[in-house]
């Protein structure tokens, strides 16, 4: 993505964004990947936002101060918010189009904008001349970066058989990145994706949670997080926090939606045999401020830890890890064994190979990750 250089130009004054941008309505959009929309608008309606299914997100209007919802959803890889649109055939013509932008309503005084394009069917394809274009109308329009480490604000330029949409990222960082798994550990799972699995198994903090192949943690620290009422980067920041439109908008204050309050007892377990996963877990529990139980066991000596539960996971399944698609047998033993009281949801990419781990395998839903297909595969008791 090209960087603008930094001005050598005194610093320009701001003059404020018009207020009525922040009471406006917009239109915003929540990525995910395909097949996972549909939870997506369930946790938006959590928030009192109806949202409208497109093919690898959600669109919902709305007041910009409805950016803040990029540190309130759990399941969402970004948000974006839509600044500009109209047809650009040419350069100049993608250049006027953005120059029209409010800018300096996104971005804070000396910031950076990173400008990411996509094209389909349109006549401008060129992905680095679009975006070294789009990068210097913005800075052009909103002053330019004072320093070389100065704040950087996404900027996204979608090209659809001409037809241009200039947006700018709410999260900044994918909003995947909580902050604290810094030890990912083998083939882990996205905490975006983590938790819309919870979603889909509409777990709520008063269920026992085990995974029983937990790797570096990720299941059982995104549910014990929403459990303990935080938010799901809690700790991190946000592009919109610096938005001068948004100026005082802060993720203080009581949060809505959400899974209930935990209990005090909230009983989330995870378990691995390998110590270094189990390790890498405790490491990004710690950064996490939250305390699921770990154990470093073999599956199939596993004891169950209650009468029933919901068992989350995804197993390793041979093509990621190995051949360690065995664990795919361990865990249908275990489902059939001292785990049978227990319902579960698990991921693995085809049908045959949920039929490996239990014959009363139902596909709930199949969605696009890492350029794979998954199912989340359910197993009643
Ligand atoms: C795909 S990884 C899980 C990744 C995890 N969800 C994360 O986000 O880091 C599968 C894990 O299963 C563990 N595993 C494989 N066979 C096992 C068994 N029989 N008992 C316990 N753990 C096992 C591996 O050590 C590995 O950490």
């Amino acid at each position: 993505m090209p960087r603008p250089p930094a001005s050598s130009r005194p610093r320009e004054r701001q003059k404020a964004p018009p207020k009525a941008l922040a009471d406006g309505p917009c239109s915003f959009y929540a990525a995910v990947p395909p097949g996972l929309e549909p939870v997506v608008v369930r946790e938006l309606a959590l928030h009192g936002v109806e949202g409208q299914v497109e093919p690898g997100g959600v669109r919902f209007q709305g007041p910009l101060r409805l950016a803040r919802l990029a540190g309130e959803l759990w399941t969402p890889s970004r948000l974006q918010v839509e600044v500009a649109t109209g047809h650009a055939r040419s350069l100049e013509e993608l250049a006027a189009l953005t120059r029209k932008a409010e800018w300096r309503a996104f971005l804070p005084p000396g910031a950076r904008v990173e400008v990411e394009a996509s094209c389909s069917g349109s006549r401008l394809h060129f992905r680095e001349a679009i975006e070294r274009k789009v990068a210097f109308a913005v800075q052009d329009a909103a002053g330019r970066p004072r320093e070389r480490d100065a704040r950087v604000q996404p900027v996204r330029v979608r090209l659809v058989e001409d037809l241009a949409t200039l947006s700018v990222d709410a999260g900044g960082e994918l909003l995947h990145r909580r902050g604290w798994r810094l030890q990912p550990g083998r083939a882990p799972i996205r905490e975006t994706i983590a938790s819309a699995l919870l979603f889909m198994a509409g777990w709520q903090a008063d269920e026992v949670l085990l995974d029983p192949l937990c790797g570096s943690g990720t299941i059982p620290i995104e549910a014990a997080r929403r459990a303990a009422g935080m938010r799901p980067g809690e700790g991190r920041s946000y592009a919109f926090e610096g938005w001068p439109a948004l100026r005082g908008l802060s993720l203080a204050g009581p949060k809505p939606g959400g899974a209930r309050p935990a209990p005090a007892t909230a009983t989330i377990y995870g378990s691995d045999r390998d110590p270094g996963a189990i390790a890498a877990a405790q490491d990004n529990a710690a950064r996490a401020r939250v305390k699921p139980r770990w154990s470093r066991i073999d599956l199939a000596e596993l004891e169950a830890p209650a009468p029933s539960g919901l068992v989350l996971t995804n197993p390793p399944w041979g093509e990621r890890v190995g051949d360690e698609a065995r664990a795919l047998d361990v865990l249908g033993q275990a489902l059939r064994g001292p785990l049978s009281g227990w319902r579960a949801l698990f991921l693995v990419p085809d049908a045959g190979l949920a039929l490996r781990v239990d014959r009363r395998a139902r596909c709930l839903t199949t969605f696009q990750s890492g350029g794979l297909r998954i199912g989340a595969f359910v197993v009643e008791p």
